[in-house]
């Protein structure tokens, strides 16, 4: 049974950043003509109701979404990642907010294959009634790393694979590197972006060298820290490994971190770095 449930988090600060960054990917993969792929392996329930009781408990939406609702200097970048926002919100005011298959299916086109993978049973089948009706995408109530193995190379040959993995049993950073390794054995040209939460210096170092190690080319790492570590158990920041990343992802991706990080700051300094684990 799963425990972790992410509408305690529904847009918080960690969601504003993933998502932000989502959309210039998904928008970068438009590009070319040619429909492209993408799979999100741990894909929630699509829709969150930010005054459901879970999500008032901590209000964690008040220093994330909440905070660039009525922004009048949001950067361009992250212009369809509000609209995405925006779409599920019929009222003036921030009621709802959509997760990533939501945000996704907003900036993708009516051709490209959507396959969006939830394990937790009840949160699959609310997942389903959201997300299933709609053209050319698929849910799958199943382990996510199973998924991938299932699913990549796909028959596009170009898309995303996302990996928003809830961090609730130990070693996931390894589960997520040798998921990794494994995809991109199987397909080098796909784009690969994977979250985590900033924990101490040494696991978090431990990360970056067993993927600097793996063998994989072109991989940057984008990080945006909001609060200092205190006793709250709240992570102070998060991260993601873009593995591929498009043409003109970097400059955009920069430009979303660093406004972020001086918008979404709770306490002591806010600060973001996007660097290349991994050049070409
Ligand atoms: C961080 S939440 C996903 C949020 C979503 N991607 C979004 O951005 O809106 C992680 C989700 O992964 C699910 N999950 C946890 N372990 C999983 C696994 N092994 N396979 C698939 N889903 C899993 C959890 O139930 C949870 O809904």
């Amino acid at each position: 049974m799963l425990s972790y449930r992410h509408m305690y988090h529904a847009g918080n600060f960690a969601d504003v950043f993933k998502h932000g960054l989502l959309t210039r990917l998904l928008i970068g993969l438009s590009a070319k003509d040619k429909p492209y792929f993408y799979l999100d392996t741990h894909a929630g329930i699509a829709l969150y109701d930010l005054m459901h009781d879970w999500a008032q408990k901590a209000r964690e939406y008040e220093n994330g979404i909440a905070r660039l609702w009525n922004a009048t200097d949001l950067p361009p970048e992250l212009a369809p990642y509000m609209e995405a926002v925006r779409s599920v919100n019929p009222y003036p005011t921030l009621r709802y907010y959509p997760g990533s298959p939501l945000i996704a299916r907003r900036v993708m086109r009516a051709d490209d294959r959507m396959v969006l993978v939830e394990l937790n049973k009840v949160d699959c089948s609310e997942l389903a009634s959201v997300m299933s009706a709609e053209r050319h995408v698929s849910v799958h109530c199943v382990d996510a790393y199973q998924a991938l193995k299932a699913t990549v190379p796909p028959t596009e040959r170009r898309g995303l694979v996302l990996i928003d993995s809830s961090f609730d049993r130990a070693r996931e950073f390894d589960r997520i590197v040798k998921a990794l390794k494994e995809a991109h054995a199987r397909w080098s040209t796909g784009v690969y972006a994977l979250w985590y939460p900033i924990m101490e210096a040494a696991p978090m170092r431990d990360f970056a060298l067993d993927i600097q190690r793996s063998g994989i080319r072109k991989v940057l790492r984008l990080e945006l820290t909001v609060r200092e570590r205190d006793e709250s158990g709240i992570i102070p920041g998060c991260g993601m490994i873009v593995v591929n990343p498009p043409w003109h992802f970097e400059e955009e991706a920069k430009r979303i971190v660093d406004w972020l990080a001086k918008k979404l700051v709770v306490n002591g300094k806010g600060s973001g770095r996007v660097d290349w684990l991994v050049k070409e």
